[in-house]
This record gives C-alpha cells, sequence and structure tokens, in this order.
C-alpha cells in the first residue's frame, strides 16, 4: 500500500538539443521513477496536444516550462497521497483532471511523463523489472516472452533530413529467426555495408534524427530501395528471408489535401491516390518489401480503403499518423478495413493505459504491433521497449545509431539476458 510522496518535473534536453518533460515520481517508501517523454518531427494532426511555452524569448517558442509547472502545481496535487500500485488508477485520475479529448489542457507531455515514471515506480516497488509489472498489471494473457524484432531505420528524408528523399523512412525489418542481440547484429551489420555502398556512390553518410543515412542527392524515392537490397546482400544475408524492407512514406507531410494530390519533389511528380498505390504494388514485385506504413496521409480515408484492397495480401498494411495509438482511430480503421498493423507510440495518446488499450484492440484483431520512436526529439529513456516485450509486440521501430537510439536495443539485449534466453 504504497503512496506517492511528491512529483517534481524539470525542462531537459531531447536529442535536438530542444526541450522536453522529465518526471520524478517519489514514494512513501523512499523509492523514485524517472521519466521523460520523446515527441514527432512529422507529428499526426491527432495526435494527443503537446503543450509548448510558445514564448518566443526561451528556445525560440519550444520550452516546456508551462507543461513542466502543470506537473508540479496540477498533477501533484491530484496525486501526492494516492496509492502508485495500479496504473489503471493513476491514469484515470490523469485523464479525468485533463478533461479534454487530446490533453489539450495539461498537456500530453506532462500527463504522459508522469503516467509513465508512476509506473516505473511502482514497478522498483515490488522489484519487478517494467516489463513484467506492465504484464502482470494489465493482466496481459501471454505465457511466453516473445522478444519484439528490429525495424531500423536506415536512409531518412521527408521531415526528418532536409535535402533527402520525399519519403520519411526506410527500414531494414530483421524477419529472420534468432536471439534479439543476433537480429540487432544482423540489422547493424547492413546499416554499415549500406555505408560502404553509399560512399561507393559518392553520397554522405551524414545521419538526419534517426541516426539513419540522409543523403542529399539521392535521385529518386525508388533509389533507396535498390540500395539496401543490395546492402543486406553485401552484409552476407538473405532479401525477404533474413531482412526484408519496410517503408514509412509518412506521405501526410507531401499530401496536398485541395488538390488531393501527392507531391513527390524527387520525381518532380503530383500523383492521385491510385498512383501512390500502383506506385507500392510496383515495388511490392520487384523489392523484398514487409510493410508500407502512412503510404497515404491520415486523412485520405477512401485512398486506404483501396491500398488495403490492393496491397493487404501481400505486405503488411500499418497506421501510424492515420491511427496515432487512439483506440477510436484504430476502431474505425477497424471498420473500415484500411489497417493490418499499428504503429505505437506512447505520446501519441498521452498515457499507459490508454496506450495498452490500443494494442490490445488491435491485437483482437490480429494486428502487428510496432512499438516506435519519435523523429522530433528522443531522450535515453527505454520504456518503449519494456512495453514491448510485455505486450510480445512483432516489431520496435528504431533509428541505428545515436546514444538515444542505441538505449532502446541496449535496453532489450539486456531484458535478453535477464529472461535467460
Ligand atoms: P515522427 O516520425 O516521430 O517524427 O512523427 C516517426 C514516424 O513517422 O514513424
Ligand atoms: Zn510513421
Amino acid at each position: 500500500m504504497i503512496k506517492i510522496k511528491n512529483i517534481k518535473a524539470r525542462e531537459i534536453l531531447s536529442s535536438m538539443g530542444a526541450p522536453t518533460v522529465e518526471a520524478d515520481v517519489l514514494l512513501e517508501n523512499g523509492v523514485m521513477g524517472r521519466a521523460s517523454v520523446p515527441f514527432g518531427a512529422s507529428a499526426g494532426i491527432h495526435e494527443a496536444h503537446i503543450l509548448f511555452d510558445n514564448d518566443p524569448k526561451r528556445y525560440y517558442g519550444k520550452g516546456m516550462q508551462k507543461a513542466c509547472r502543470n506537473v508540479n502545481n496540477v498533477i501533484a496535487k491530484a496525486l501526492v497521497g494516492k496509492l502508485v500500485s495500479n496504473p489503471q488508477k493513476i491514469d484515470e485520475i490523469l485523464i479525468d483532471l485533463d478533461g479534454t479529448s487530446n490533453k489539450k489542457k495539461l498537456g500530453g507531455n506532462s500527463i504522459l511523463a508522469v503516467s509513465l515514471a508512476a509506473a516505473r515506480a511502482a514497478a522498483q516497488s515490488v522489484d519487478k523489472p517494467l516489463y513484467k509489472f506492465i504484464r502482470e498489471k494489465y493482466k496481459l494473457p501471454y505465457k511466453e516472452w516473445i522478444l519484439p524484432k528490429p525495424m531500423m531505420v536506415v536512409i531518412e528524408g521527408g521531415k526528418h533530413a532536409a535535402k533527402s528523399t520525399d519519403f520519411q523512412e526506410y527500414i531494414i525489418s530483421v524477419c529472420g529467426q534468432a536471439s534479439a542481440r543476433e537480429l540487432i547484429r544482423w540489422g547493424e551489420e547492413t546499416y554499415y555495408a549500406l555505408k560502404g555502398l553509399l560512399e561507393e556512390k559518392g553520397l554522405s553518410t551524414n545521419v538526419g534524427n534517426e541516426g539513419a543515412f540522409a543523403p542529399p542527392g539521392i535521385e529518386t524515392n525508388e533509389e533507396p530501395l535498390k540500395l539496401i537490397t543490395a546492402a543486406i546482400k553485401k552484409a552476407g544475408y538473405s532479401p525477404g528471408k533474413d531482412i526484408a524492407i519496410s517503408l514509412d512514406p509518412a506521405a501526410s507531410e507531401f499530401y496536398e489535401a485541395d488538390e488531393g494530390r501527392y507531391l513527390l519533389k524527387r520525381e518532380h511528380a503530383a500523383l492521385s491516390s491510385d498512383q501512390m498505390i500502383a506506385l507500392y504494388d510496383e515495388w511490392l514485385t520487384k523489392y523484398p518489401i514487409l510493410s508500407v506504413e502512412d503510404g497515404l496521409a491520415e486523412d485520405d480515408w477512401s485512398g486506404w480503403s483501396k491500398m488495403y484492397k490492393k496491397l493487404s495480401s501481400k505486405t503488411r498494411v500499418i497506421g501510424d499518423d492515420l491511427t496515432v495509438t487512439n483506440k477510436k482511430r484504430i476502431q474505425k480503421a477497424i471498420d473500415e478495413q484500411v489497417i493490418n498493423a499499428v504503429l505505437i507510440k506512447l505520446n501519441q495518446i498521452g498515457t499507459l493505459s490508454e496506450t495498452v488499450e490500443a494494442i490490445q484492440l488491435g491485437q483482437q484483431h490480429g494486428f502487428w504491433q510496432i512499438i516506435s520512436h519519435r523523429g522530433g526529439g528522443e531522450t535515453t529513456d527505454s520504456f518503449m521497449i519494456d512495453l514491448g516485450v510485455a505486450v510480445n509486440a512483432e516489431y520496435f521501430k528504431v533509428g541505428p545509431s545515436r546514444g538515444e537510439r542505441t538505449a532502446k536495443y541496449n535496453r532489450l539485449i539486456r531484458i535478453e539476458e535477464e529472461l535467460g534466453k
């Protein structure tokens, strides 16, 4: 029966050098849980609200002091003295306290930091690793631990890297059968093989937000598919069998809603939804593609419906900006039959409990779950990995380099060892 003694938030720096929120939840037994939250560069418009200060004198308006004050004053007042053991209860209080549908009042950034820090403190109090605590508390029905496989972003463009591809992410999905640490090794070796191929072509190997290569001078949005297929072979793996390719065009970012057109600068082309779908369909026959995420814009529902009909027997159709880890949007995607996999990002919805509910809804329909990092600002917090392990997620998506990304891989390597695998 352990109670919360104090809650404190502060502005810390994210991987982009811009602020984000970190919260400490201190318990009466002396245990302290700490968590920090990431944010997207190409966030969907239906995501939980991020509360910025909008004070141009600090961090060009991107400060998060207001969000921290909300934690230290409003949220602390509501939670101090409450039992910490049940994350569902804590999240219920947080959701009620905010009272809006998208956490506009207190900010998804304030609420999530506390939700995660409280869960971590509660897990530590009963001496359980976070992934075990989550599985038990949410009564998740799995007996075995099936660790998520890596989706490693290896080339990035769009909002994540100026002057690279229009498409946001080219990902290697390490789909073979081996331990997590081995699959991670396969992925990193392929990343380095790709580096060699880029160098041979005289292309830059500087990295973007997510630690993936972001070469200006790539001529088409198709070229990375050729390079990555070659890199998989060069590293000694079998394309499609050991390692496949996943695409995240993040199509909302280059959609012209008025015209109903997708603008591809590399190709000097403006494509309709039908033409985008035909392009993916053609690529599916040419390259070992495992999944297509956000292939169309977040509110192009009629396009999504056609895309699902055409592609879903050949590949996983993933919703990210479309579904934003929100049960209502996932339900709409179920009703309209437009996806068979969901990207999961804790900060899209803003509490641990709502995230777990979103995952369970998708799992009831056989959707793959892909737990994902954010491309805007990340932190070294690896909560997402514990979540992925707790729910037996099929994949987790993280960039291959930079400390805030490798922290996630390293957490999984440690969990695997702890589980004696
Ligand atoms: P974001 O991008 O975190 O910048 O939104 C990642 C993604 O779209 O998957
Ligand atoms: Zn995405």
